[in-house]
């Protein structure tokens, strides 16, 4: 929800687009409630520690239109809160829709075109009017809905007549959850998503719930930095992500938030303390050749300095590995990494860090050659 707050304020500072009161509360309860229909998928899916398999995805895609359908349900009583303070229509298509793309790819629905029905969409409606689940639904040969619940019977949709015969007899729930799986099976048809006529404040929460989960770590992989989030808004402009709000969006994505690690292109690394947009403030917690002198030392830097920016000790020694190109066989290998680690995760107090300089001091944390580096970052600056 804050990253879609916060892109509407720098749309708004940027003169893109402005947004009443009511915008603004709408995009705020669409962005809060827009996952709402992963209640409704298995828990075993949602809570799955590795990658969903194929079956388990296509399962999971059916989030959208079943948040749709709870957000019907549950309109009359946000309704009751809410008053005029929301437009329900539209937080209705944020949660349908925050999985479609402005390329027409994605999944969720068209909120301009609703492929559900109307006799599925009335029979719905009827049913979720009643106020338990629990009875009979009894469908005719004339094609009658008739439910049947403490000894009552009631024609909820259609006209039954007296020689009506019964064809179906189920009990609600089953009924209900048919009628849900239909609505399902017929928004997941293609063409739908293809007619697309999106209030725009669907692509704000499509585009910050896209950036959340990027940078989320997950058990089978860490989140991904600022940086390289940066890159795929650019790459994946007006496919993914809604042209007009680009601009905007990256200006509220700092390049290397607090607590990032930063490898300078002097071999020091630092821990961001202060984010500016592009750099900050640091301070110096090693030296990837020993040198000591420059540790616990603040210091304001800028993007062009950074040679590596990562979230994870463990990233920077990947990253390393990648880019400082060490030479055949050679393996780069950061000592100290624990007590690194344990001084990021720690709050940074001059306690903390003496006792971790300690640590550090007696090795080079960096075990590639020097030569590696440094000409991997004169390889790097003639690219640039
Ligand atoms: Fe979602």
């Amino acid at each position: 929800m804050v990253t879609s707050l916060l892109l509407a304020k720098k749309l708004e500072e940027d003169g893109v687009r402005s947004f009443t009161a009511k915008e603004k509360m709408t995009l705020a309860l669409g962005a809060l409630l827009h996952d709402i229909g992963k209640a409704t998928i298995d828990k075993n899916i949602t809570n799955k520690p590795g990658k969903l398999t194929d079956e388990e995805f296509a399962e999971m895609k059916k989030h959208p239109i079943h948040g749709k359908v709870l957000i019907r349900r549950l309109r009359p009583a946000l309704e009751t809160v809410f008053g005029d303070a929301v437009d329900m229509n539209i937080v209705e298509q944020i949660v349908g829709s925050h999985h479609l793309r402005p390329d027409g790819k994605g999944y969720g629905i068209d909120p301009g075109v609703d492929p559900i029905p109307k006799k599925i969409n009335e029979i719905h409606k009827a049913l979720s009017k009643e106020s338990s689940v629990e009875g009979n639904i009894k469908v005719t040969n004339s094609g009658a809905i008739i439910y049947e619940h403490d000894g009552k019977s009631k024609t909820i949709y259609g006209t039954s007549k007296k020689d009506d015969e019964v064809v179906t007899e189920t009990s609600m729930k089953t009924f209900m959850a048919g009628i849900e799986n239909e609505m399902s099976r017929l928004c997941e048809k293609k063409q739908f998503v293809d007619k697309l006529d999106i209030h725009d404040l669907v692509w704000i929460v499509g585009m910050a719930d896209a950036f959340d989960a990027m940078i989320s770590d997950r058990s089978y992989r860490l989140g991904m930095h600022p940086t390289k989030v940066l890159k795929i808004i650019e790459e994946e402009k007006g496919k993914q992500f809604y042209a007009p709000f680009v601009d905007s969006f990256k200006k509220i994505i700092v390049d290397y938030p607090i607590g990032s690690i930063v490898l300078f292109r002097d071999g020091n690394v630092g821990i961001v303390t202060e984010a500016e947009k592009s750099g900050g403030k640091c301070e110096i917690v090693a030296s990837l050749f020993g040198d000591i002198d420059v540790v616990g030392e603040e210091r304001k830097f800028t993007a062009e300095e950074v040679f590596i920016g990562t979230r994870r000790v463990n990233e920077l020694e990947n990253a390393l590995q990648e880019k400082a190109k060490p030479l055949e066989g050679e393996k780069i290998v950061l000592a100290a990494k624990d007590e690194l680690e344990n001084f990021i995760s720690a709050s940074i107090n001059s306690e903390t860090l003496e006792e971790i300089l300690f640590k550090i001091r007696p090795d080079p944390v960096f075990e590639g050659s020097r030569e590696a580096f440094t000409k991997s970052m004169r390889e790097e600056e003639i690219e640039r």
